[in-house]
């Protein structure tokens, strides 16, 4: 199923996460269960512990930037684990314990073996709840700057996922709009959302501020859930 979903930008609040934020949220609203055992891998500053809405026992929490987990919230409930989803050394340690759900909310699109990743989480033997940025996103603006998506296309991700679970898979779109191309340029630096590539010169970036059709940009975002 593809959806759309229109918002727009809110600088004044600073929001520069606010479509991670609405990923995270539908992640956590389509959770029909209420997992005991949670995993939440490229966690960030905790937007799904900060919107899990049942009683838990255990979330491990695993980013690979430490500056990500000083903003992780903290509780007897939440152990943070400073490692990287691709290597081994993070999933020999994962599997020694027993999970409910696994979550991985708008991180694994810089999983560099995705593959290999969800094979990973495939052996940790419980339900699955994914988020993953795939290549429409910034569609128009990488179009326009004829510049090639560095994120994986939806088919492949559905094709690898297909390969480990027998998921429900759900592909939505965003749109947010913006009061000027400026903002649209400073949104994509301060979101992280482009995972710190700068695939444009600043020579390319003034041209493509000039020649950008539109005061929007969209996400695409591929949803798996088992
Ligand atoms: C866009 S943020 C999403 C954070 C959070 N899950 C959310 O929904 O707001 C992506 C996160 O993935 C983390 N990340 C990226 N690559 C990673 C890797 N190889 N291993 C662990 N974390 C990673 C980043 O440090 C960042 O915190």
């Amino acid at each position: 199923m593809i959806e759309k979903e229109f918002s727009r930008f809110a600088s004044e609040y600073g929001k520069y996460n606010m479509i991670q934020d609405k990923v995270a949220q539908k992640l956590i609203d389509e959770t029909k269960d209420t997992p005991k055992k949670i995993v939440d891998l490229g966690c960030g500053s905790g937007a799904i512990a900060q919107k899990i809405s049942w009683q838990y026992e255990k979330l491990t929490a695993v980013d690979f930037s430490s500056k990500m987990l000083d903003l992780h919230p903290k509780s007897a409930k939440i152990h943070c684990i400073q490692e990287s989803f691709n290597e081994d050394k993070l999933f020999k340690e994962l599997v020694k314990s027993e999970y409910d759900r696994i979550f991985s909310s708008s991180s694994l699109q810089w999983a560099s073996s995705l593959d290999e990743t969800l094979y990973q989480i495939s052996q940790l033997n419980a339900p699955i709840s994914l988020a993953i940025f795939t290549s429409n996103t910034f569609k128009t603006l990488l179009e326009t700057a004829k510049i090639d998506s560095p994120l994986r296309c939806a088919d492949e991700v559905m094709y690898l996922i297909n390969q480990y679970f027998h998921a429900e898979i759900e592909v939505v779109t965003y749109e947010l709009s913006f009061d000027s191309i400026q903002d649209i340029f400073t949104y994509i630096k301060k979101s992280g959302v482009s995972g710190g590539r700068n695939a444009l010169s600043y020579k390319q970036m003034k041209k493509l501020m000039r020649e950008y059709p539109s005061k929007t940009l969209e996400f695409e975002v591929l949803f798996a859930r088992t």
